[in-house]
């Protein structure tokens, strides 16, 4: 796929649900106590890991970096979505959020001590995955924690409308937790620990969780 393409067909997208996915997305930690479990996890190994700031990539309207902050977790989202990002700084008016793409991170070199892209990656086609990881890598501290969430599969498919009928023209791609683990390893990651989610239902989910290595 042509890399400017799938990036602008993505903005697109988002930026026309941006409003209704806020809408729907707010208060969905609420009713998912193995995704807090996994948040809580990660605040743990940012804080066991000295602390500092953590970046949310892929952060949508923002609420996942607001609970990060909840927990003490000095978090700030970015994402390819301009609207997405006025939702976020409309709604959490003190936190810090920047348009940006996780296959070009505007961050400087060993800048964060965690990173977390969640439900992000899974619109990265499978021949950017190899950049993407270079990029959190090359921003994250030695030893830093890293985290994934993905839903777990073996199909693409394109995804032309959502949250609330608005337009769309997004591919979403499921993986195999061991294909994940396999581009982490690549790209310098130790892997530690994942969990899946939801395993009877038809598109399970995965969190991952990695580590930079030295
Ligand atoms: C399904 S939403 C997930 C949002 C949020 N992380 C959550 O858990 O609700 C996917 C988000 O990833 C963003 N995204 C997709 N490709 C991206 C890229 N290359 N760089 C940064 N963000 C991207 C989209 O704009 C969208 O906001």
């Amino acid at each position: 796929m042509n890399a400017d393409r799938w990036l602008a067909d993505t903005r697109t997208s988002y930026d026309t649900v941006a409003v209704s996915y806020a809408d729907q997305l707010r208060e969905a930690l609420a009713g998912a106590p193995y995704l807090r479990a996994a948040l809580a996890l990660f605040a743990d190994l940012v804080h066991a890991a000295g602390g500092g700031p953590v970046a949310d990539v892929g952060c949508g309207p923002g609420h996942v970096t607001a609970h990060l902050h909840e927990l003490g977790v000095d978090a700030f989202g970015i994402d390819l979505s301009s609207v997405m990002i006025d939702v976020a700084r409309r709604d959490y008016p003190r936190l810090r959020f920047e348009v940006g793409s996780m296959t070009d991170l505007d961050l400087a070199d060993a800048s964060v001590v965690g990173l977390l892209a969640f439900w992000s990656l899974i619109h990265v086609p499978d021949e950017a995955v190899p950049t993407v990881f270079g990029h959190f890598r090359r921003v994250l501290r030695p030893g830093g924690p890293l985290l994934l969430g993905f839903h777990v599969g073996d199909e693409s498919r394109l995804k032309t409308q959502g949250y609330g009928g608005h337009p769309m023209n997004v591919h979403v791609h499921r993986r195999q937790p061991d294909q994940v683990a396999a581009w982490l390893r690549d790209a310098g990651f130790t892997v530690e620990a994942q969990m899946l989610i939801d395993p009877d239902e038809s598109v399970p989910g995965a969190v991952l969780f990695a580590r930079r290595q030295s």
